[in-house]
């Protein structure tokens, strides 16, 4: 048997008991003979607050040595640099850079059990997913933005064509590998831009328009982002594949999220052509944290998407089961009514754990 190292790194806030009921259902996938080998790296905040580096080189090491990469969520709010910017968020962001992690694929799902937050929608009727570029845009500058004698400050928009033209072909090669917009089928991706006012978003439109070329069976479809952020109210299930500048990604990710019940129920998967990071897309939630209610759903979806990227790429059928089983778990936790506060419910981190993994125990196929 194949066996996998895992670098986890814990985080601040609410990221250890995300991060620890993740681990738990993904031991409990394999049924006790699990090949995962999970080691913990430091990183966030806290560790900033100890040692003055949140994301020490040792842990960025391990972390390019491992098959893959597990977060539970960084930052303090107030722990800044002396530039003013976070330094528990250090760790996820200099891992983007380092490893090359340009697509951020962030799920926007309505799962049955949910309580719906647009009027009217069902599950089944919100189903698409955001890339996000996750390498350059206007997150590129970061670190390297300009504050000019106290009265001017910049940070610069960056775009390659490389860097452009990868995240564009990543939102096709999805697309062609799902069932299309939940409302007609049709396979899409959707170029989320500002195109109509800058010429780094014209770019960004017209190198997606030489990938759409190449991809006559997926239908390319534009909105510019202020209007996105309404029609992911109005009308989710015309999206099948968003592909985003890495900021517009951070923001409608997050109004994404919303529809489908929120931060906690929010999986990403940030890839690189070699390595993987796994985290939910919500922060370290410090006002509820170690209370135990959290909400592991979205970090517990982001594991299992995670066993079935290393899946793919070492072709190894025990774990995209192993996958198939947290998904199924999730679900029938959810069925069930197993919810923390924030989906409506009264579990803990730890009820919503234990429910998933009786369920995930269950025979695959009846
Ligand atoms: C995200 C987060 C990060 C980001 C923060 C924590 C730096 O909001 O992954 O969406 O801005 O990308
Ligand atoms: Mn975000």
């Amino acid at each position: 048997m194949n066996s996998y190292d895992i670098a986890v790194i814990h985080g601040d806030g609410i990221g250890p008991e995300v991060c620890g009921s993740a681990i738990e259902v993904l031991e409990a996938a394999f049924g006790g003979t699990s090949p995962l080998i999970f080691r913990e790296w430091p990183g966030g905040a806290g560790h900033y607050l100890e040692t003055g580096d949140g994301a020490p080189e040792a842990t960025m090491q391990g972390c390019e040595r491992a098959h893959a990469i597990l977060h539970g969520a960084a930052g303090i709010p107030g722990v800044l640099k002396p530039d003013g910017t976070e330094a528990g968020v250090d760790i996820g962001l200099n891992m983007r850079t380092r490893l090359d992690l340009y697509v951020n694929i962030r799920t926007v799902k309505l799962l049955p059990g949910v309580p719906p937050r647009l009027v009217g929608v069902k599950p089944g009727e919100i189903d698409y997913r955001i890339i996000r570029e996750n390498t350059e845009g206007l997150y590129a500058s970061r670190g390297a933005g300009a504050v000019v004698r106290g009265e001017t400050a910049v940070d610069m928009m960056i775009m390659t064509r490389k860097g452009v033209e990868r995240v564009c072909r990543a939102g096709f090669e999805l697309a062609r590998k799902t069932d299309g917009a939940p409302a007609d089928g049709k396979r899409r991706v959707t170029c989320c831009d500002k195109a109509n006012v800058l010429r780094s978003m014209a770019f960004f439109r017209s190198v997606f328009d030489e990938v759409a070329a190449d991809y006559p069976d997926v239908e390319a479809d534009y909105s510019y982002v202020d209007a996105m952020t309404v029609h992911l109210m109005e009308r989710p299930g015309h999206y099948n594949v968003i592909v985003t500048e890495n900021l517009f990604g951070d923001i409608i990710s997050d109004v994404g999220a919303a529809t489908v019940g929120g931060m906690g129920m929010s999986p990403s998967a940030e890839l690189g052509n070699s390595h993987g990071f796994f985290q939910a897309a919500h922060g370290s939630a410090p006002t509820i944290a170690g209370q135990g209610i959290a909400n592991p759903y979205g970090t517990i979806l982001s594991a299992s998407t995670m066993l079935n990227w290393l899946a793919e790429r070492h072709a190894d059928g025990a774990l995209a089961e192993a996958a198939a089983r947290i998904e199924m778990g999730a679900a029938a936790a959810l069925r069930n009514g197993v919810r923390t506060r924030d989906i409506g419910g009264q579990a803990s981190t730890n009820e919503v754990t234990q429910a998933v993994i009786s369920a995930l125990r269950r025979p695959l196929r009846e």
